[in-house]
């Protein structure tokens, strides 16, 4: 991810560290930051880099500061061509040293390009792909005297998808950047202008903002902003403001953004559900952009999603499919992409996406399209790639996440995903419409019970910490309870490094339950006893199978439930709520199960080991 700024500012590198340290969540194995300087021998390039997080970079600068400027470029790398060494660390120079780059992304026909330079002598000084670009350019600058012009003819011969960042000595004042399939914002100041992958890069400095289109560059002066196509042509950013201020951005307070961002799943959930209904209690999401007859005439929906987010995917699926009778499939964007699915028009697809990036949603999303389905994103990060590229989009309205691992954003996935359900059922007029006011009424008093959730952890913080020692977690749940138990799984995995696994609690008996041995712990979801059917009698008799098999069963389960309480060593209580709606619930003691414990075994649990916010490589 990149961060420039280029202005009056005599400390260019200071204000692309502070963009550098809130941009670091996309990405962070290494970072490096150039400017363009006078030196003794006229204009140059000074750069420092290093392997690592940020703080390491912050050291050297310290150590070796680097001269005064106001044109700096600087990166947090996420790395995809080359290990994390300082030597592949961005930015690269070319071999004269006289034009710096920095890129998000991949160059898929990197190994062609530079196949051909080093038959032509050059000597490459890392394994990136990004160093066959910035040899590029400075080649085609040679040629053209004029650094947008070199960026032109480079991004013609690029294929694959980049976000690039470039400055030459011989353009001082001046930051070229271009966008193909990853993202890149302009940041209009006074007297300076700023660029970054996402606004949080300059928001310090400047709130006016303006997003690129695909296949553009710009060239940024203290007082000009320039956009072209690749082809050449003019053409003009969309100008935004950006609403939400820096301190949304910090930790307010809480020991991590894990737990700011957990504490703030109420909101999360009552921003998204805000402004959905008319004073009637009918949905109202004509921000949707599709047509009612195109919904009414729709036959399947398709999810598509990864990670977390295809959690929310595989709640949306018991939902939607009980209010609204439409069948839907529920599946990883990587492996629809890859399969030759059967979608068309008559096929809704949803693309589930937190950031809008990732790579694997977008080119599932773009396969769809091609085979004639609409596509509605389900988003929350606006003028992302997901929703730009949809048909229509429904944001949640989370806020930024900033942690690695998603927590509000799932809970405000599900959330729109419930209002789509019931818009859907709303539309249609089929059976269930009678259901929508209760259960809009119901979805309005979650936030409150998601509150009496956080206020009385103690006990599952105090269980946490007596399990940091614990090597394996098994997750049971059914119904919605079963993506529960995955993301449950999940998150104990991305925070904690401990092997967990969620099971359908049926499909136990056929195998998983030899697992079990004594005083293996289990999670247990179980969904409400007030339910139509025998959910809850079913899984009371799987809590007691693996209870006779010795196993830790520690069961999450609706106030008042005491059925479970002769076999649970332990109950996590939430308050009732109806089963469809209940994941909003009972997924939040294991989220902070999963945070606490990693805090005692002294983890990272903003920035895990090998994990990126947005993942953008398929
Ligand atoms: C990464 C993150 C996950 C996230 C997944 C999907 O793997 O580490 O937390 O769930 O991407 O991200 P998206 O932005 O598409 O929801």
């Amino acid at each position: 991810s990149s961060s420039a700024p280029v202005g009056d500012h005599p400390d260019g590198a200071g204000v692309v560290l502070d963009g550098l340290r809130r941009l670091e969540y996309r990405g962070y194995d290494s970072a490096g930051i150039a400017v363009l300087a006078d030196g003794a021998s006229g204009a140059g390039i000074a750069v420092r880099k290093r392997a690592g997080k940020l703080a390491n970079l912050e050291k050297c600068l310290a150590d070796d500061p680097l001269p005064p400027s106001a044109t700096a470029v600087g990166h947090t790398r996420w790395a995809t061509h080359g290990a994390p060494t300082d030597e592949n660390a961005h930015p690269h120079l070319d071999a004269t040293g006289r034009v710096a780059v920095i890129h998000n992304g991949i160059v898929e026909n990197f190994a062609g390009l530079k196949a051909e330079l080093l038959a032509d002598g050059v000597v490459f000084a890392s394994e990136t792909d990004t160093e066959v670009v910035a040899h590029l350019l400075g080649r085609a600058h040679e040629e053209t005297g004029d650094l947008t012009e070199a960026m032109l003819q480079v991004c013609r011969r690029l294929e694959g998808a980049f976000t690039l960042l470039a400055v030459h000595a011989g353009t001082p004042g001046t930051i070229v950047g271009a966008r193909r399939n990853s993202p890149l914002v302009v940041g209009l100041g006074e007297g300076a202008n700023y660029l970054g992958s996402d606004v949080t890069a300059f928001i310090s400095s400047t709130r006016e903002a303006m997003e690129l289109g695909q296949d553009q560059v710009v060239t940024i002066t203290a007082d000009d902003v320039e956009v072209r196509c690749f082809d050449g042509s003019p053409a003009q950013g969309r100008r935004f403001h950006v609403d939400w201020d820096a301190a949304a951005a910090e930790k307010g307070g809480y020991p991590s953004f894990m737990a700011k961002e957990i504490h703030d799943q109420p909101r999360a959930i009552a921003d998204t559900l805000l402004g959905r209904t008319d004073a009637a209690g009918h949905l109202v999401l004509d921000e949707m952009k599709l047509d009612e007859s195109e919904l009414r005439s729709i036959d399947k929906i398709v999810v598509i999603s990864c990670g977390t987010s295809a959690y929310a995917g595989q709640v949306a699926k018991y939902a939607v499919e009980h209010w609204c009778r439409i069948p839907v499939e529920v599946e990883y964007a990587h492996e629809f992409r890859y399969r030759d699915p059967v979608v068309n028009q008559r096929t809704l697809v949803v693309a589930i996406s937190q950031s809008g990036e990732t790579m694997d949603t977008i080119m599932a999303v773009r396969h769809a399209r091609e085979q004639g389905a609409r596509v509605l994103a389900i988003c929350n990060t606006h003028g992302s790639t997901i929703p730009r590229e949809s048909d229509a989009a429904l944001y949640t309205h989370a806020g930024p996440e900033i942690a690695v691992a998603s927590t509000k954003a799932f809970l405000a996935q599900i959330t729109a995903c419930y209002l789509l359900g019931l818009y859907l059922a709303q539309i249609r007029g089929n059976k269930y419409a009678d259901e929508i006011a209760d259960v809009l009424q119901q979805l309005h008093e979650v936030p409150a019970k998601v509150q009496e959730v956080l206020d009385g952890l103690e006990q599952v913080r105090a269980l946490a910490r007596s399990m940091a020692d614990t090597r394996s977690v098994l997750f049971l749940g059914r119904h919605v309870g079963y993506p529960v138990a995955m993301e449950g799984a999940l998150k104990l995995k991305e925070l904690a490094y401990i092997h967990a696994e969620g099971f359908a609690a049926g499909e136990l008996k056929h195998g998983p339950i030899a697992l079990i041995e004594p005083g293996q712990p289990v999670f247990v979801v179980v969904p409400s006893p007030r339910g139509r059917d025998s959910l809850h009698a079913k899984i009371v008799s799987n809590i007691q199978e693996i209870r006779a098999r010795g196993a830790r069963t520690i069961v999450i389960a609706e106030d008042g439930d005491t059925d479970v309480e002769p076999y649970a060593d332990t109950v996590l209580r939430v308050p009732q709520t109806s089963t469809l709606l209940s994941p909003l619930l009972t997924i939040v003691p294991l989220q902070v199960f999963a945070c606490e414990l990693a805090t005692a075994k002294g983890l990272d649990v903003d920035q895990p080991r090998n994990l990126a916010k947005s993942v953008t490589v398929e």
